[in-house]
């Protein structure tokens, strides 16, 4: 019998793929399941699957410059701001560049996970014909994402419009035209859904039950990552002071915008990206509104008394991290503030369990997925080793966020790329693998705390 160990991925989105191309290279034995019919997750428009968030003019919000994979460029020709249909063809060049095609099963639906003794895993799986199977791997990558499951605000009352999350939002059509359209939420579904829909509603007003700041995606010609990694280095107060008053100069006061002012500081909060939102209020194509208080039939009470009437809304309030294939009594994350995982990956009772892309940067995940997926292959190869004490380690890293992010499920998972890469590098380093500096055209400075709970 070999003893190569059998790793079983959940999910070819760009994390996924990161997992499996990792596995591949470590010689690792790996099989993906992913029900859809191609690599790209959250990237492949209008999915069969339903899984995929994307509308039809989605364009990345961290740049070119830092969604690159650190080993697989994009093409020259894109954009600094590339839409989902190049980022797919991205992945699918991924995948083919490093062999992941091969071990893929498409349309395959992992139905149920359940520990085995030996730290091993129960894997069922339905295949596209209708059957199922059932599968033991020694281990499990999670990839399944976490920007797909729906979160819907419920309020006082019945409402009795057309009403969608910005999950189901794939654009405006020809039954959004002469509409009076309210979109709920601040962060950059909303902002998005609210510019796409002011093309052709009669009406669109913003709902925000709280203050968000609004970055432009360039500052000073550069992408506004691009050029927020030069500052990376200076201490988190200077640097968010340095924010507000940059976004205060650019912007004016929020009240011109009919917009509340933000007392907390800029990074706090995932960063809203568009340099639409604040041209399109000022042009009266998108009115801010106050938070909810209840409604009825097809008219909303905001906080402030005032009523309107409207004909479709739209909440972009965000997603929950679920995992349909573990029994809740196992695992589960949903209501959490916090995640209780070790670099957001490792969990401290199951030694061969690896949640891959779950984490918010205030950056593009998949880059980092891929550090995580390393990891995870040195742990199973024997060259890394966890803390000794990881529940103590979780604890402190959940103690100390690298900005004090807001609370709420909304911020369980955020992190800063730039402090997130090097505490991953140090993991990596502390296996023998030494990560260099971000490639060229990123240039900033990272430092991780020391790793105290070792
Ligand atoms: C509109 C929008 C724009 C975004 N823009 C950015 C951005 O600019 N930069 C950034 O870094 N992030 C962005 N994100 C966040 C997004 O989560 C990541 O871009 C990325 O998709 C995460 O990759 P992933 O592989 O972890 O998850 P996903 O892309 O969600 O992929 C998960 C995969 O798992 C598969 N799967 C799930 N469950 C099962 C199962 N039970 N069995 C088999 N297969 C399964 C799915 O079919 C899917 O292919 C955006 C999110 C949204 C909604
Ligand atoms: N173009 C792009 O690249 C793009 C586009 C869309 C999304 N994304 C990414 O996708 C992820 C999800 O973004 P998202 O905007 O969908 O979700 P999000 O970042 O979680 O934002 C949700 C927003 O809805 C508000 N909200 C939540 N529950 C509410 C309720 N019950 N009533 C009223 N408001 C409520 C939140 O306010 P509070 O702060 O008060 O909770 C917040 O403003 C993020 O990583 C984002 O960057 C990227």
């Amino acid at each position: 019998m070999s003893s190569t160990k059998r790793v079983c991925v959940i999910g070819a989105g760009p994390s996924g793929l990161a997992a499996a191309k990792n596995c591949l290279a470590s010689g690792l034995e790996v099989v993906v399941y992913e029900k859809n019919d191609q690599v790209g997750g959250n990237w492949v428009f209008n999915a069969s699957t339903g899984h995929s968030s994307v509308y039809e003019n989605t364009h990345i919000i961290s740049s070119k410059a830092w969604s690159e994979y650190e080993d697989y460029p994009m093409p020259t020709e894109y954009p600094e701001y590339p839409s989902h249909r190049q980022l797919q063809a991205y992945f699918e060049g991924y995948a083919h560049r490093f062999g992941v095609m091969d071990v893929i099963r498409f349309g395959h639906t992992v139905e149920h996970v359940a520990p085995l003794p030996g730290n091993a895993w129960e894997v069922r799986v339905s295949a596209p014909d209708g059957t199922t199977s059932t599968q033991r791997f020694d281990a499990l990558m999670v990839c399944n994402g976490h920007h797909w499951d729906p979160k819907y605000p419920s309020y006082e009352g019945t409402y009795t419009g057309r009403f969608l999350h910005s999950h189901d939002f794939k654009g405006v059509d020809e039954s959004w035209r002469g509409k009076r359209v309210l979109v709920i939420g601040g962060g950059n579904s909303a902002c998005d859904v609210a510019v796409e829909s002011a093309r052709l509603a009669r009406t669109v007003c913003l709902s925000m039950r709280s203050p968000q700041w609004f970055f432009p995606k360039f500052l000073f010609g550069q992408p506004t990552d691009v050029f927020a990694a030069k500052s990376a280095w200076v201490p988190a107060k200077i640097r968010q002071m340095t924010f507000r008053v940059m976004l205060h100069l650019l912007q004016g006061p929020y009240s011109r915008y009919g917009l509340p002012e933000n007392p907390r500081p800029p990074l706090t909060q995932h960063p809203t990206l568009n340099s639409d939102l604040l041209d399109y209020i000022r042009h009266g194509r998108v009115k801010p509104r106050k938070g909810i208080a209840r409604w009825d039939g097809l008219d909303v009470t905001f906080s402030d008394g005032t009523r309107e009437a409207f004909d479709i809304i739209c909440a972009c309030t965000g997603f929950w991290t679920t995992f349909p294939f573990f029994d809740e009594s196992f695992i589960s994350f949903k209501r959490l503030e916090k995640i209780p995982l070790y670099r957001k990956m490792l969990h401290p009772a199951h030694p061969t369990l690896y949640f891959i892309g779950l984490f918010q940067p205030l950056g593009c995940i998949w880059p980092l997925a891929d550090y995580q997926a390393r990891i995870a292959c040195l742990e199973l190869l024997g060259a890394y080793r966890r803390p000794a004490k990881l529940e103590a380690a979780i604890a402190e890293e959940i103690a100390h966020p690298h900005y004090a992010f807001d609370g709420g499920q909304r911020h369980a998972v955020e992190v800063d790329y730039g402090k997130f890469r090097a505490e991953l590098a140090r993991e990596l380093r502390s296996a023998g693998v030494e990560i260099g500096a971000p490639p060229a055209g990123r240039a900033g400075h990272y430092k991780a705390a020391p790793r105290k709970s070792a």
